[in-house]
Parts: C-alpha cells; sequence; structure tokens
C-alpha cells in the first residue's frame, strides 16, 4: 500500500474508478473495488478498510501485551533472587514433616484450585518449614495456569529501590511498581526481615494500598503482634484483609541432614 501510495504521489498520469461494489464478507463494510491506472499500468484495490483497522488494532494489543510480559518476565528474573534450592520447589516435591505442614501444603493448593483473584494468604512460622517453598509453588502453578505472578523478596525489593533504581535503565521505579500493582498474584517473601526504616515502611505502603483487592501472598518469621510493629500499624490492617493466615512450625529443612 505504501508503495501504491509514493507511486501515486510520484506520477502524473493517474486516474481512478469504482469498478464493482459488495458487501465485506466479514464485517459486511460495503467495499468500492477502485481501478486505478497509475503511468498506464492498471492496478486493481480491493481490501476492506474495516477489516485491516481491526487487524491493525489487533497487532497493537497484542505488541503491547507481549511488551508488558515481557517486562514482567524481566522483572520476575530481575528481583526474586531465587535460590537454587527453591527453583525446584513445587507442590510434589514438598514432603511435610508434621501434621501442620500437611495442612499448610493443602491450603496452599486449595487456594490455587479455588484462586478468586482477590483472597491472599500469610505464612507464618520458623526459619526453614517451606514458606517460601510452598509460595514459590502456588506462583509457578499459578503462571502455568495462565494467572500472571510475581514472587519477589522484600528485603530485595527495598534495597532495588533504595539503590539502584535510577542507575537501572531497563525500566523506571514507576514501571516496577505499576507491575507489582497489575499482577494477578504477587507473592511478597520474607516481610519484616529487615530493620523498619521509616522510608522501607513508605514505600512498602505503596505497594502494599495498591493491591487492596487483589490477591497477595506473604511470607514472614515473625509472630503477629511482631509484624504489626516491623511493617507498621496501617500496613498491617491492609495485608489482613481478606487474608488467610497458614502457620508453619517445625524443624528446619535447612539442617536436616545434620541431625542423622
Ligand atoms: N518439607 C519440605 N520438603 C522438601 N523441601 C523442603 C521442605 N521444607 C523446606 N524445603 C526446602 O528447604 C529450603 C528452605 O525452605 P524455604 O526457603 O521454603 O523455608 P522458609 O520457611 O521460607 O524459611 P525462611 O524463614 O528462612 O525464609 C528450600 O530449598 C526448600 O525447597
Ligand atoms: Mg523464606
Ligand atoms: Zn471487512
Amino acid at each position: 500500500m505504501k508503495n501504491l501510495i509514493e507511486e501515486i504521489n510520484n506520477t502524473t498520469s493517474f486516474s481512478s474508478r469504482v469498478i464493482r461494489e459488495y458487501k465485506c464478507s466479514k464485517c459486511g463494510e460495503l467495499i468500492k473495488v477502485l481501478e486505478l491506472v497509475i503511468n498506464d499500468k492498471v492496478r486493481i484495490a480491493n481490501r476492506c478498510k474495516v477489516c485491516d483497522d481491526k487487524e491493525l488494532e489487533r497487532e497493537a494489543v497484542q505488541a503491547y501485551n507481549n511488551l508488558q510480559i515481557s517486562k514482567r518476565e524481566r522483572l520476575f528474573n530481575d528481583f526474586s533472587l531465587i535460590s537454587e534450592g527453591l527453583k525446584k520447589a513445587t507442590f510434589d516435591n514438598y514432603h511435610p514433616t508434621n501434621e501442620e505442614l500437611l495442612k499448610a501444603k493443602q491450603v496452599a493448593k486449595n487456594y490455587l484450585n479455588n484462586f478468586n483473584r482477590i483472597n491472599g494468604l500469610l505464612f507464618v512460622g520458623d526459619c526453614g518449614v517451606g514458606k517460601s517453598h510452598l509460595s514459590y509453588s502456588i506462583c509457578k502453578e499459578a503462571r502455568e495456569k495462565g494467572i500472571s505472578s510475581i514472587f519477589i523478596s522484600v528485603p530485595e525489593l527495598l534495597t532495588q529501590l533504595k539503590s539502584t533504581f535510577n542507575k537501572n535503565k531497563n525500566y523506571t521505579e514507576e514501571d516496577l511498581l505499576s507491575v507489582l500493582k497489575n499482577v494477578d498474584l504477587l507473592v511478597l517473601d520474607d516481610i519484616g526481615a529487615d530493620y523498619p526504616t521509616e522510608w522501607a515502611i513508605a514505600k512498602f505502603f505503596e505497594v502494599i494500598n495498591s493491591r487492596v483487592g487483589k490477591s497477595t501472598i506473604y511470607t514472614t518469621n515473625s509472630n503477629a503482634k511482631e509484624l504489626a510493629s516491623k511493617v507498621g500499624k496501617r500496613n498491617f490492617s491492609r495485608m489482613m484483609e481478606n487474608t488467610q493466615i497458614i502457620k508453619m512450625q517445625g524443624d528446619d529443612y535447612r539442617l536436616k541432614n545434620l541431625k542423622k
């Protein structure tokens, strides 16, 4: 089409006439078939403008979605900081060592099977019992089901926000916050692990507040009271809305070989 327009622009001998009209079989729009004579050469123009526009629009939407997805993948990779052990984590290779952990696994699986885009989970418990393991498993399986999800370590997130952001040319702080806001399921791992500063609490609030009405999973070592004081009352109150607490007590799986 572009070439044709160029040709028309570059010629002095040009004529056109409608030789036929019919309705587009796809959209019903009236198509006028044009016979163009350019420098004595005859061309037929026979396309549906409405369908062409729709096609263009579809391509643009697809390109936009791909861009969003690739941004999400990049963020997922840059922020997750997932240890090699955790990368392999699945529901199947989580072997609960007591009743409470068995129940935690069941609740985690049910949560995903009944995913409603609103409810959240808070995994609370000892070190190395599988809080990150189960939440990462949820995250991975969610992605397989077409639910967009990001697993992010909160200490890492705060470090990134504080230091490297301006130097990082791949995306801005705004990009990051908007992805965290819009993803279907966000896992915020290890909350309350750091010393809270006013700045950290405020940043955390921005994220938590943007997630109101959406599914978020939290993991923490702190009990409810400690957590409330670490993340601030306002954050804690928002976090607990529509959130089910899963207690996980048990032996540290990382140390299991020491015992034998
Ligand atoms: N019951 C289990 N079965 C199989 N692997 C486990 C189990 N529990 C923990 N693991 C593995 O042990 C390691 C530590 O678990 P995970 O990181 O989930 O602990 P956590 O509860 O998040 O601990 P922390 O509070 O220190 O973050 C991971 O590599 C995980 O895959
Ligand atoms: Mg963890
Ligand atoms: Zn058409």
